[in-house]
């Protein structure tokens, strides 16, 4: 994977309930502190082949588990190079971009459906890894709980036994550094600011070693 200059492109992961929106949200507010603002955007995308996906996670259509990840490696490969409003556009011009979800996603949930962990490889290989992957590490019960709490609808991936395998597969994808980037790894099961405050100490040792280097 290829790294695009030169903007920073931070990428949050994590089971769904794993709060990386919310962990996503509190970044953006302390790099503008810093002075640096960050675009956000999320996978799916906005973009036409992520409405379709959303509608296919609602369980409004249905998709067979190929079709979904070819669709994700679809709007993946528009969100990073449309020339309106893409990824790839925004760091060119020195942007930073925080995305939830991104490669991971797919490696991570479609083989827990089955796919071959290298052809999701080999249908995602336009897109470059990203500068740092936040993984939001949140048990598989606090997740179940969050997600009853704040949803009145079923989802694809809303079910304990298969955000386990989805679990089993994100462990084992962390140590691939081609894929993350720079890894910042925290405990999703406390409170935001808790999590943020771990985040943030992880993030900043970052910070300082790419400026010095
Ligand atoms: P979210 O927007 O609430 O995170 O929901 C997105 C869902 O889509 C979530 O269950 C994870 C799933 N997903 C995949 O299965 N593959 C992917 O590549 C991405 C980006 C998301």
């Amino acid at each position: 994977m290829k790294k695009p200059t030169p903007g920073k492109f931070i990428v949050f992961e994590g089971l769904d309930g794993a709060g990386t929106s919310t962990q996503m949200a509190l970044l953006k507010n302390w790099l503008s502190q810093q002075d640096i603002f960050a675009e956000v955007t999320k996978e799916p995308s906005n973009g036409p082949a992520g409405v379709v996906i959303r509608q296919a996670i609602e369980e409004r259509i249905v998709m067979t588990p190929t079709a979904i990840a070819l669709a994700f490696a679809c709007d993946r490969v528009d969100h990073l190079q449309n020339d309106a409003n893409g990824v790839q556009k925004s760091l060119g011009q020195g942007s930073w971009v925080l995305c939830d979800r991104y490669v991971l996603s797919s490696l991570a949930y479609q083989s827990s459906e089955g796919m071959d962990l290298e052809w999701l490889k080999a249908i995602n290989r336009f897109a470059f890894a990203p500068h740092v992957t936040i993984f939001v590490d949140t048990s598989i019960e606090v997740c179940v709980e969050r997600i009853n709490r704040r949803s009145s609808h079923n989802e694809l991936f809303h079910h304990s036994d298969k955000l386990k395998t989805v679990r089993t597969q994100y462990q084992q994808l962390l140590d691939h550094s081609e894929l993350t980037g720079h890894l910042v790894k925290v405990n999703g099961d406390g409170t935001e600011q808790e999590v943020f405050a771990e985040l943030i100490t992880q993030f900043q040792q970052w910070m300082e070693q790419s400026t010095a280097s």
